[in-house]
């Protein structure tokens, strides 16, 4: 792994997120391996990390991508995704980006519901072209997680409710310029324990069953992504427990029905790799505790704002932890909410001391804004 000391960064003006492309590579290779013997198929989901030079190797190690807009899909295809191994999936694709993904001959449309079912009907029809589509089930399932990132319960407004699958099903078999190739699910996000995606498997086992014993032979699930990270211990745990994730749906899933299994990883496989380098500005003496404020802010990183959400935060100028004091970690931004850590105990730290903020590399520059007229936090790989 890339070594986060001082004169070994690059020269570059702060904010910015470096990337590990060796540990990324490592990353991937581990999941080829764990993926190699089973009819798997992972898609790398974009919306995690869109950065030209990570999409490039990823492309490169042969995944699919799983894109949630056009501009996602134009992503992908320009950094050399095959189109075929393109998913696509949204609660609310415009014609505009139905057409675009028809043109580009994607892979496969995750559709969300029979009203999208209609249009992309209407649409491929209009094109004299077949839309292969995956009907996105929505499958009831507590991920246990956030409740901003959990996607797969019944008042979320992903997928197709189990009640409406049926109806979804039959529509979607007797329209011309359909293709129906199999369903679709995603339970949520940062996932740790292995209990949701058990359940997942019992529940496409029996919907499977359910459609096979009526003769409609479904044989392809895509169960989404979710595998969660450690964001405490990046160092000691920089790989996902992909071993037992993929060992879970080996063992899960009913193997006489399915002939293959999709996945859509984002986090787990580009979190670990990225780092919000900063600098300190000041070290400000409040009432009764000490901010540091650095030049990042929750433009540039929003995941502690928006979800509340804790990353591993170092000193990377001052390392000794001899001597530590604790510090609420802010940045620039006109928000009460742009805090990175509360109490978070740190070396002695100074104005100039640089800061790397870890496990930054899914759901970190993707979702930067130029809010307060910042400039897009630029990167670097290395
Ligand atoms: N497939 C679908 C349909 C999704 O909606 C998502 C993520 C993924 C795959 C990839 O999930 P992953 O493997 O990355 O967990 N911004 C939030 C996370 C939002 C996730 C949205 N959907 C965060 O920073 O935690």
């Amino acid at each position: 792994m890339y070594s986060l000391s001082e004169n070994k960064l690059p020269k570059q003006q702060t904010p910015y997120y470096l990337y590990d492309s060796s540990l990324l590579k490592a990353t991937l290779a581990q999941i080829t391996d764990y993926t190699a013997t089973s009819p798997f198929k992972v898609h790398y989901a974009i919306k995690a990390c869109a950065n030209p030079a990570i999409l490039d190797i990823i492309a490169k190690a042969g995944f699919g991508a799983d894109c949630v807009s056009g501009g996602e899909i134009k992503a992908a295809v320009k950094a050399g995704f095959n189109p075929e191994s393109i998913v696509y999936a949204g609660v609310g694709k415009s014609d505009e980006e139905i057409r675009y993904a028809l043109s580009c001959g994607i892979g496969c449309f995750n559709v969300e519901s029979v009203e999208e079912l209609e249009i992309i009907q209407e649409i491929a029809a209009a094109e004299s072209k077949i839309a292969t589509v995956a009907l996105r089930v929505n499958p009831d399932i507590d991920a246990h997680t956030h409740h901003y990132i959990t996607t797969g319960l019944k008042e979320n407004k992903f997928g197709i409710d189990l009640r409406m699958l049926d109806n979804a099903v039959a529509k979607a078999t007797n329209m011309a310029n359909i293709k129906l190739c199999g369903l679709h699910f995603h339970i949520g996000s940062q996932i740790t324990t292995m209990e949701p995606f058990v359940l997942l498997c019992k529940k496409i086992n029996q919907l499977l069953a359910k459609f096979q014993s009526e003769g409609i032979n479904i044989t392809q699930v895509n169960v989404g992504g979710g595998l969660g990270i450690d964001y405490e211990h990046p160092d000691e745990n920089p790989f996902a427990p992909f071993k037992p994730y993929f060992d879970t749906f080996r063992q899960n899933l009913d193997s006489g029905k399915i002939s293959l299994v999709h996945f859509e990883l984002g986090r787990s496989v580009v979190a670990q790799c990225g780092t919000l380098i900063s600098r300190v500005l000041y070290v400000k003496q409040g009432v009764n505790k000490k901010f540091v404020i650095i030049d990042a802010g929750m433009n540039d990183l929003l995941r502690p704002a928006l979800y509340g959400a804790h990353h591993n935060i170092e000193n990377i100028s001052n390392t000794d932890s001899t001597a530590v004091e604790r510090y609420d970690v802010v940045g620039p931004i006109c928000e009460s909410s742009d805090i990175f850590a509360t109490d978070e105990l740190l070396p002695i730290t100074q104005r100039g001391d640089l800061i790397a903020i870890r496990s930054a590399g899914a759901y970190g520059e993707t979702m930067a804004s130029t809010y307060n007229m910042r400039t897009l936090t630029p990167y670097v790989i290395v």
